[in-house]
């Protein structure tokens, strides 16, 4: 049997990771600074993730959500400290898309509306509800359509907001903390800020995706943390588990739930929790987010020295570098060549930057001076 084929794939076949590394089947190593699409949070193969998975998979690998598991209650417990929403309630799931399904359906049971507003440019996965509000209609198949009516209006316009909202019809509104796919757009302290105003007042639920911006990612436990919010919903999965797959929903204590009302079968099993408890352990024992924030000082004064270079978006390592033209050589380059992963994002002329978030500063260093050598020789190619 062949395998499905969907995916662009790189001509290398990789077969081992380690830290801030990669191995290929022919023993040459690269440098992540890409984590598989943002997953890998504390590196690769930690020590702590993998004796934490040896553990509990001596004990207990799966028992479904009809038992009481302990380790998702230290989970939860663990998390809402360290997220700052220990007055929050956790749902567990198993992917990010899973995890907006989840959010979307939540605001509409709670409200009994089913109006969404979304954003240009978003991207929350590949599932019908999450589909629906992803700004790309080029991923979806003719049943995901006209499920339920959605809005999608540009960041950081509130005008707009004002105008799809003023029919007290929708049930969410539902952004990511910074687009991720779409390159890097973010919205600001301000609109985060009359957003969650607004949504209060009109009794919409607010939901953010910080399934890539979230979990350290950006300097702060949570993207939107910066603009001082609390949401009504958050969703998470990416470096929640650090390469176990996994999903979750923060969800406010006004939102009630009931017996049936979501449910999964893998979602919140022990070896996942217990994933999932290495991750928030390390992120503590070795100042993770203080490291997010050192190190993209560094990156980015270094990148500020390299001609060529027209904007840096995002924030702490969670970055995108834009350049007036597309950057598809530029990353084959920096992988085949340089052997460093990047990756891209739907605008082609932006490179995107999703390192483990414990990387060193030894190690960070090497990108700065390949991207400056590449874009010397690609000048000098052309003139
Ligand atoms: C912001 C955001 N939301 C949702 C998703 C979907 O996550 P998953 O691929 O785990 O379903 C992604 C994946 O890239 C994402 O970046």
């Amino acid at each position: 049997m062949k395998l499905y084929n969907v995916y662009p794939r790189f001509d290398i076949k990789m077969e081992k990771a380690k830290g801030v590394f990669l191995w290929d089947n022919k023993g040459r190593k690269y440098l992540d600074l890409y984590g598989g699409h943002g997953v890998i949070s504390i590196g690769h193969s930690h020590p702590h993730f993998i004796s934490a998975l040896k553990v509990q998979q001596e004990n207990l690998i799966f028992y479904s959500n009809s038992v009481h598991l302990d380790i998702q209650d230290k989970y939860a417990k663990k998390l809402g400290e360290i997220s700052g929403y220990d007055d929050y309630a956790l749902f567990l799931c198993n992917s990010g898309a899973e995890a907006n399904e989840n959010a979307l359906k939540l605001a509409s049971c709670y409200t009994g509306k089913k109006r969404v507003v979304a954003f240009k440019g978003s991207f929350h996965g590949r599932t019908s509800a999450a589909l629906a509000v992803t700004d790309n209609p080029k991923l979806s198949a003719s049943l995901n359509m006209d499920g339920f009516p959605v809005d999608f209006i540009a960041l950081n316009h509130p005008e707009q907001l004002s105008e799809v909202i003023k029919n007290d019809d929708v049930c969410a509104v539902i952004i990511e903390g910074i687009q991720g796919v779409g390159g890097l757009d973010a919205p600001s302290i301000t609109f985060l800020k009359q957003l969650s105003e607004v949504s209060r007042k009109k009794g919409i639920v607010l939901i953010l995706d910080e399934i890539q911006s979230g979990f350290g990612r950006t300097g702060k436990f949570f993207a939107h943390q910066y603009a001082g919010i609390k949401p009504d919903i958050i969703t998470m999965a990416k470096g929640m588990g650090n390469g176990f797959p996994m999903g979750g929903l923060l969800i406010h204590s006004r939102i009630k739930p009931w017996h049936g009302m979501l449910g999964t079968t893998f979602g919140g099993n022990p070896l996942a929790c217990a994933a999932g408890l290495s991750v928030l352990d390390v992120f503590n024992k070795e100042n993770v987010m203080n490291n997010v924030l050192i190190i993209n000082d560094i990156l980015i004064k270094q990148l500020k020295n390299i001609p060529g270079i027209k904007k840096i978006k995002g924030k702490g390592l969670m970055l995108g570098i834009e350049f007036d033209f597309p950057i598809k050589e530029i990353r084959e380059e920096l992988l085949y060549k340089y052997r460093i992963f990047t990756g891209s994002s739907a605008n082609p002329n932006l490179l995107r930057i999703l390192p483990p978030l414990n990387i060193s500063r030894q190690q960070i260093v090497a990108f700065p001076i390949a991207l400056k050598k590449v874009l010397t020789e690609r000048s000098v190619g052309y003139s």
